[in-house]
């Protein structure tokens, strides 16, 4: 290795060669002032956050303690699904889903960008593992950044630093993932509160494990272990290693008679997840605990079911919406400090405010940093604002989250956004049909990634912007996995709406704590002692069917959510067809018989 004169460089507290090899390497490449290494400690936090705080980037909170306010640049405030590329050295391997570019191509693009983008800058290297650092083997990964934001964002979501590193030893498998805001800092030139660049890159390489993000500082596009690492990558190793990788939630659901459950549910982006994971049940008797707000990794076990895994260690949840009466849990989970707020508001005793948290203070600091008052025209918190806190402040985190052989499944729920058509709760027949349901799963546009908000697509599984691989592989993969083992060990599989409206544009269904009688439903169902109806899209139940003791919701509402349409699904139908067809040859017969039999089932 050449001895390059950058401070911190050669000062790496590890003798794993590919790991320095590929550090000096981006460092000669990036040209940083300093490299440092992340260790994870409270000393590194502190002069980080202090860092931040000089910058302009964070403002400290009065109210919450070790808590900052961030805003960031207004075009970096979700992820970027048309900036976002799996370059596989097939285009086929991508798929007709993901945006594809060559790996060479891509590298050669990419290279220049890089070449001295972190001038003026840190160069952070933040050794990480996603999921226990116990496991048999642990999932490790090393994110090289110069974005202080994003060091101190990753000590909240992942298991970093030192107690990370300590499981390289000298030749562990690591995925390297690559980060730059791409700012530049000349000599004397004052930085920006937010550095970002307009042009924006999320490159994953599936078949070298590697991630490549370049322009963006925001959550998704560069907290690199998050979706790029635990969904794309890992979907690719879970397709060759025979496991599953996948947007979901893991709770733990407890009955009256202290009889344990495990769900996995996967919603699109701002779409449940985390709500549906911290619910506070409405139904005497029933208690929820959690493991997880966004990513399940699950393999077989020995005894045949199928247990899952949170890969991450903190919470990346969505702001506006949240307060004490839709999810007490995350209130408790950030009143405790320690977390990192962007893009929400300011209050002008230095805390935070955001919609759907009652009635709004007098004035404000908007998240674009301007003043703001209950007259203003503009929310006072981008839609898509966050909160990032560590999971061990959950007052309801199960004991068992960070137990590397993870928790065996009872129940796989799939749901969308949609204001029509589909009912509040649908169990499958089967596996093939559950598969079916995830494969065709639906919902409206969000604020979570850059574009229209409200248009319905298909979201596979909630997959659509993070399979690594073709999605009609991904589906087999699904099909296959179901043969794996015997029927009666594998998770049921249900499909929600908690979001249809009425007339009046309403929602149906109050959603939230009350969501536990749709959990109750389910295991009632797989305990074979909830009634439920035949329907042509599968098992419904009525309304005499679900626990709507003390429910505060009209039989009309009630009536409508369960409603299974005719007509509705027939409309449903050539968006289905459409979409498989845009799956091509690769699309598993069993799928195409799922339609087929939905269509008869339908017209009978
Ligand atoms: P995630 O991104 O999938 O984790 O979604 P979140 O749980 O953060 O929720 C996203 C948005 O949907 C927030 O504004 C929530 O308040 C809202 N939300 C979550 N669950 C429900 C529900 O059951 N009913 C309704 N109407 N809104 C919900
Ligand atoms: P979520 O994830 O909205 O699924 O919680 C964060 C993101 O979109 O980056
Ligand atoms: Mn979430």
């Amino acid at each position: 290795m050449t001895a390059l004169a950058i401070p911190g460089l050669d000062s790496a507290p590890t003798t794993h060669q590919r790991l320095l090899e590929w550090v000096h390497e981006v460092a000669e490449l990036t040209t940083p002032d300093r490299v440092v290494w992340a260790d994870g400690s409270d000393e590194e936090w502190d002069r980080l956050t202090k860092k931040l705080v000089d910058a302009g980037t964070f403002t400290p909170l009065k109210q919450k303690p070790n808590s900052f306010w961030a805003a960031s640049d207004p075009g970096d405030v979700a992820r970027v699904e048309e900036r976002t590329f799996i370059c596989s050295v097939d285009p086929d391997d991508a798929g007709p889903t993901n945006n594809w570019t060559d790996p060479a191509e891509m590298k050669a693009t990419m290279t220049e960008l890089y070449r001295g983008c972190m001038r003026g800058r840190t160069m952070y290297v933040i050794p990480f593992c996603m999921g226990p650092l116990e496991a048999e083997k642990p999932m490790l990964g090393v994110e090289i950044t110069d974005s202080e934001y994003v060091v101190v964002s990753m000590r909240v979501m992942t298991r970093m630093g030192s107690k990370a590193l300590a499981k390289f030893g000298e030749d562990a498998d690591f995925v390297p993932c690559l980060h730059s805001v791409g700012a530049p800092l000349d000599e004397g030139q004052q930085d920006v509160a937010w550095p970002a660049n307009e042009t924006k890159y999320i490159s994953h390489f599936p078949e070298t494990r590697e991630i490549w993000s370049y322009g963006s500082g925001y959550g998704g596009n560069a907290l690199l272990g998050k979706k790029c690492y635990s969904l794309r990558i890992a979907s690719v190793i879970g397709r060759d290693e025979g496991w599953l990788a996948e947007h979901m939630l893991i709770l733990k659901l407890i009955s009256p008679e202290n009889k344990v459950y495990y769900i996995a549910a996967a919603f699109p982006s701002a779409c449940g997840k985390t709500n549906l994971a911290m619910l506070e049940p409405t139904i005497p008797g029933w208690k929820v605990e959690t493991l997880g707000d966004d990513i399940a990794w699950m393999r077989f076990g020995e005894d045949g079911r199928l247990y899952a895994v949170n890969p991450e260690a903190g919470f990346f949840g969505v702001a506006p919406g949240t307060d004490w009466h839709t999810n007490p849990n995350a209130m408790r989970t950030i009143e405790r400090g320690n977390t990192v707020f962007t893009n929400v508001a300011l209050t002008d005793n230095g805390d935070i405010w955001w919609e759907g948290m009652g009635e709004p203070p007098a004035h404000l600091t908007s998240w674009k940093k301007q003043d703001w008052t209950p007259d203003s025209d503009e929310p006072s918190s981008h839609p898509n604002s966050r909160y990032c806190t560590p999971m061990a402040q959950c007052p309801i985190l199960a004991p068992e989250w960070d137990d590397p052989k993870g928790v065996p499944i009872s129940a796989i729920f799939f749901g969308g956004r949609r204001k029509d058509t589909i009912p509040l709760v649908t169990e499958s027949r089967d596996w093939n049909h559950g598969t079916f349901m995830g494969a065709t799963l639906s919902s409206e546009t969000t604020a979570a990634a850059k574009g229209k908000v409200g248009v319905v697509r298909r979201d596979p599984m909630a997959m659509l912007p993070f399979i690594g691989y073709n999605a009609a592989d991904y589906f087999a993969h699904w099909i296959a996995t179901g043969k794996r083992a015997d029927a009666n060990k594998l998770p049921k599989i249900f499909y929600v709406n908690w979001f249809r409206r009425g007339p009046e544009n309403q929602f149906l269904w109050p959603g939230f704590g009350e969501n536990s009688r749709v959990l109750k439903w389910a295991i009632e169902r797989i305990e074979g002692k909830a009634a439920a109806q035949e329907t042509p899209i599968g098992y419904v139940p009525t309304l005499d069917d679900i626990d709507t003791e003390g429910l505060d919701a009209s039989r009309a509402d009630l009536e409508a959510v369960l409603k299974v349409d005719r007509e509705e699904w027939l409309a449903e139908i050539p968006l289905i067809e459409e979409w498989f067809d845009k799956m091509g040859e690769k699309l598993p017969t069993s799928l195409r018989d799922e339609l087929e039999a939905l269509k008869q089932r339908l017209s009978a």
